[in-house]
């Protein structure tokens, strides 16, 4: 019997953290195994608010490229793309800098509070209309953590509750500002993406295809999982895997890979993030091959979400065989501590050819 392959166009991930400083020594060796471009998330300490920051990140990242041990092949193709933060103070100027340099893909909103992070997110979101105006008339797009943060608002509502009072009208006032929904987590955001034009797409992360909140709730709280917005109920997840393998280019790969040490998840106050980095590739498979749906994955993870971002198809390809990997149990982290992988210590049925 032969081993089952599928080989597809190099993919890119279009949400990601890497984190910096001495986490990049673990982060993007596992990143540029799987991926060519990779849209960096902002959220350090501090953030990434211009693009004069922007650049010198992009500089940490590409020194921990080339100390990684990966082939010169995988160093050529990765491509770290960077995104700004947008704060209460962030400036329509900034926007057009942003452009000329070629480095600035996006700018990221996380409401105030919304995550990690986001303490320097926006307060007045619908005040910002000056730099939405900027980045419509310039062509980069708003990348959108969906989550109201009011503290009367049930965490489970949150994506919803989002949609209806302030994505809708940032959309009704830029009609042509690009937005991607990242990380969506309901089938409410799903089909709100649906309704809009093709100016409007979203992310969608392995975690949010593969599981739900039973998987982090019952039979004991089980941290890895833990991740914002938070997983939701079982109907949710069907109707993400749904659009993700409907063939629809709105939807496209975005892991939100994101470490946090293995210390400060199995905490009393663990922090969100779940890390997928280094076994993306294989846990999108099988989310797609559980709905039967392999022949999608090309257009997901590789085709789309170039198309939105308007950047060429990536030349290569990549490999998967249907051969069983165990999960790593952990990987070193910076100074002596963990990170936890999601799934930690389980098997897969899918495995990156090398
Ligand atoms: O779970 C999450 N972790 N969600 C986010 O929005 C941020 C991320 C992080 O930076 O850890
Ligand atoms: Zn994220």
């Amino acid at each position: 019997m032969t081993t089952q392959t599928l080989t597809i166009t190099a993919p890119d991930d279009w949400h990601i953290h890497l984190r910096d400083n001495q986490a990049l020594d673990t982060t993007v060796p596992h990143a540029a195994s799987s991926f060519h471009r990779v849209i960096c998330m902002p959220n350090l300490t501090p953030p990434v608010k211009t693009t004069e920051q922007a650049v010198a990140y992009r500089k940490r990242i590409l020194t921990a490229l080339a100390k990684a041990n990966i082939s010169d092949d995988r160093k050529a193709n990765f491509d770290p793309r960077m995104v700004l933060y947008l704060t209460d103070h962030t400036m329509p100027d900034e926007i057009a800098v942003a452009k000329t340099s070629g480095i600035v893909s996006a700018v990221k909103l996380y409401p105030a509070g919304a995550t990690t992070n986001s303490a320097d997110g926006v307060t007045d979101i619908l005040g910002r209309s000056s730099v939405f105006e900027a980045m419509q008339k310039h062509g980069i797009p708003l990348l959108v953590h969906g989550e109201v943060t009011h503290a009367d608002v049930d965490i489970f509502d949150r994506e919803k509750r989002f949609l209806d009072e302030i994505l809708s009208v940032i959309i009704k006032n830029f009609p042509k500002l690009k937005v991607v929904m990242e990380h969506i987590t309901t089938a409410d955001a799903a089909d709100f993406c649906l309704a809009q034009a093709d100016n409007i797409a979203a992310t969608i992360t392995p975690q949010h295809l593969l599981f739900n909140r039973n998987h982090l709730l019952v039979g004991g709280v089980k941290p890895h999982f833990y991740c914002l917005p938070i997983l939701k109920r079982e109907r949710h997840q069907k109707r993400l895997l749904e659009v993700a393998t409907s063939g629809n280019p709105k939807f496209f790969l975005g892991t939100d890979s994101a470490p946090h040490a293995t210390h400060t998840k199995e905490a009393a106050c663990g922090c969100a993030g779940c890390y997928s980095a280094p076994h993306a590739l294989p846990l999108y498979a099988t989310a797609f091959e559980s709905v039967n749906a392999l022949d999608k994955l090309e257009n997901f993870a590789s085709i789309f979400g170039a198309k939105f971002y308007e950047l060429p198809i990536n030349t290569n390809t990549i490999t998967l065989v249907k051969k069983e990997q165990v999960i790593a149990n952990n990987y070193p982290y910076l100074d002596g501590k963990t990170l936890t992988p999601l799934l930690a210590g389980q098997t897969l049925a899918w495995s990156l050819h090398e």
